[in-house]
């Protein structure tokens, strides 16, 4: 279990529960459609979003151009789905709520059928494009300006509690405040961000509370300064422009700037704790090969940091169980990237460890600029790669040699980049980084999924199973458990283009009011001034 430092959000769950539930705050339908608007409408606009946008090409050019493009160059749905996932991913361990992990199935269902509308934000935002380009797919200025649209209506959300912890420290949204307020408002902040759903926008009172009993624990430390950094930065970007001499004051528009760096560096910030996790995981796994002899999973004595008390039904409903040999493992990868390391589920998204894979994967894609490439080469191209626990360069096995060229013969002499047989064999290459892709029903790899299951084994099982004894290790190189399923996640299937035409005329009815919202949705930031903090009756979350 993904604990302490950053979980604050455990103080009232219990121990072992999912710490995201989707209980609690709920957003009403009209909300979304009017904050996707927009988000999507300050993008076009290019409010403030130039570097922004500027950052995210540099970042997905590349993979853009490694993808399989339809007969006008352009990225149809299941590319885009997937080249948006993965930057998600990798640069915020943002899983994006309607671009749920695929679990490799090959008829994925279409997000378009997501039963909750928020779920469909991606989906929305991807049909807009493609009523831009008349159904021909995206090309990468329209998948820029989707993933800018997404990051635009997640962080529009951060500002609302943003208003909620100005409002909690009674300090007034007008004029100027000093540096101390801004730092009271930026802790409520964060508080209310890690309580994701189930944090409580109205009541001060309950706030204040949880606030005084959190901030006597040792790792608040670690959140205040995060906070206190991302002012020092801000400072320091607006030296040039301020008196040194006299003593800083902030505006809203100063600490909504830096909840903005606060939410977009959230997930890279709360990392380092799935980095030491991951530590942990691996030094229970003695022959190095990403895996964890289930009585060591199980074994770890009360007084250390992590304790894992996952059921073996989640590890195994995840993909993360492996049964293939006479005693049970734990993959770390699979475990590390599940959905008990995800928080502060909120609207749009949750939050979970980075995915390294798809950093990895990443790299690749940068060097080969294709969809397919030539065995050999690849293999020349991962020798040369390292990771946080491979170093390079180093000579694969020739068992490795001979699968990647038989994964080129079953795809026609090529290895596609973007298939699970590929998947599975960066599984082996890289053990501790690329989960082994298993083919799973798709929704239990969601958060969601398991927000109101029980995840946790009872603590007698618990020990039973941490006696299990671990097997004497032989010195013989093992075989590798194999399956040669090819799935190929970026291909469009045939049935698929007939259901993306039914769906986009389903979307018709959604898009027509969407477009009826421009117009009475004024922006939250300019409601936000003239109101002198009164909620706006516009902007209401059921509670
Ligand atoms: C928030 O607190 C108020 C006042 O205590 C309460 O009436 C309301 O139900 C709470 N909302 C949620 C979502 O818990
Ligand atoms: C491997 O890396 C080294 C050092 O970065 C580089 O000089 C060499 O060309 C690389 N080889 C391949 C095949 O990419």
């Amino acid at each position: 279990m993904f604990a302490v430092v950053v979980s604050l959000v455990l103080l009232s769950a219990e121990a072992g529960s999912i710490r995201g539930r989707e209980e609690g705050r709920t957003i009403a339908v009209k909300d979304v459609q009017a904050d996707l608007q927009d988000a999507m409408e300050a993008v076009l606009r290019g409010d403030s979003a130039s570097k922004r946008v500027a950052n995210i090409e540099a970042r997905v050019w590349q993979t853009f151009q490694a993808l399989p493009k339809n007969e006008v160059g352009r990225l149809a749905p299941r590319g885009v789905r997937y080249l948006v996932h993965s930057y998600f991913m990798k640069e915020h361990g943002w899983l994006i709520k309607g671009l749920d992990p695929h679990g490799n199935q090959d008829e994925v269902s279409d997000v378009q059928d997501a039963s909750i509308l928020q779920d469909k934000a991606p989906a929305l935002v991807e049909s807009l494009l493609e009523a831009r380009r008349s159904n021909h797919g995206l090309a990468l200025n329209d998948v820029i300006t989707m993933i800018a649209t997404l990051e635009r209506l997640i962080f529009d959300e951060s500002f609302t509690l943003l208003q909620a912890a100005y409002n909690f420290n009674g300090v007034s949204m007008d004029g100027s405040v000093e540096q101390k307020s801004v730092h009271d408002v930026l802790t409520s902040y964060l508080l209310l961000f890690q309580l994701g759903n189930k944090g409580n926008l109205t009541d001060a009172r309950l706030h204040r509370a949880l606030k005084a009993r959190v901030s006597q624990r040792d790792d608040w430390l670690v959140v205040d300064e995060f906070q206190r950094d991302a002012v020092l930065n801000h400072d320091f970007a607006k030296q040039s422009r301020s008196n040194p001499f006299v003593e800083p004051l902030y505006t809203f528009q100063d600490s909504s700037d830096i909840v903005e760096e606060l939410a977009h560096g959230y997930g890279k910030w709360q990392n380092t704790e799935c980095r030491q996790m991951k530590d942990d995981l691996m030094e229970l796994d003695s022959d190095g090969d990403g895996r964890i002899p289930i009585g060591k999973f199980y074994g770890r004595s009360d007084n250390t940091k992590y304790q894992f008390t996952e059921s073996l039904q989640y590890l195994q409903d995840i993909g993360a169980l492996d049964e293939s040999g006479s005693e049970k493992k734990v993959r770390i990868s699979n475990y590390l990237q599940g959905p008990s390391n995800c928080i502060a589920s909120s609207t749009y998204y949750s939050i979970c460890c980075l995915s390294e894979c798809d950093g990895l994967l990443n790299e690749l894609e940068a060097k080969i600029g294709a969809p397919t490439v030539d065995p050999m080469h690849l293999l020349r191209l991962v020798g040369n790669m390292s990771s946080s626990t491979v170093d390079t360069p180093r000579q694969l096995p020739v068992f490795m040699a001979q699968r990647l060229k038989s994964i080129a013969d079953q795809n026609g002499g090529g290895v596609p980049l973007h298939g699970r047989l590929f998947s599975e064999w960066l599984h082996y290459a890289f053990p501790n980084e690329c989960p082994y892709p298993h083919i799973l029903e798709a929704k239990t790899l969601t958060p969601s999924h398991w927000a109101n299951k029980k995840v946790s084994v009872e603590p007698e099982t618990r020990s039973e199973l941490a006696s299990t004894a671990a097997e004497e290790e032989d010195s013989l190189p093992k075989e590798i458990v194999w399956s040669s399923q090819e799935v190929l996640h970026v291909q469009e299937t045939k049935k698929r283009s007939t259901s993306v035409f039914r769906t986009i005329m389903q979307l018709a009815v959604l898009l027509a009011v969407l477009r009826a919202a421009i117009g009475n949705w004024a922006t939250l930031r300019s409601m936000v001034a003239p109101t002198k903090g009164k909620k706006c009756d516009d902007f209401q979350l059921p509670f």
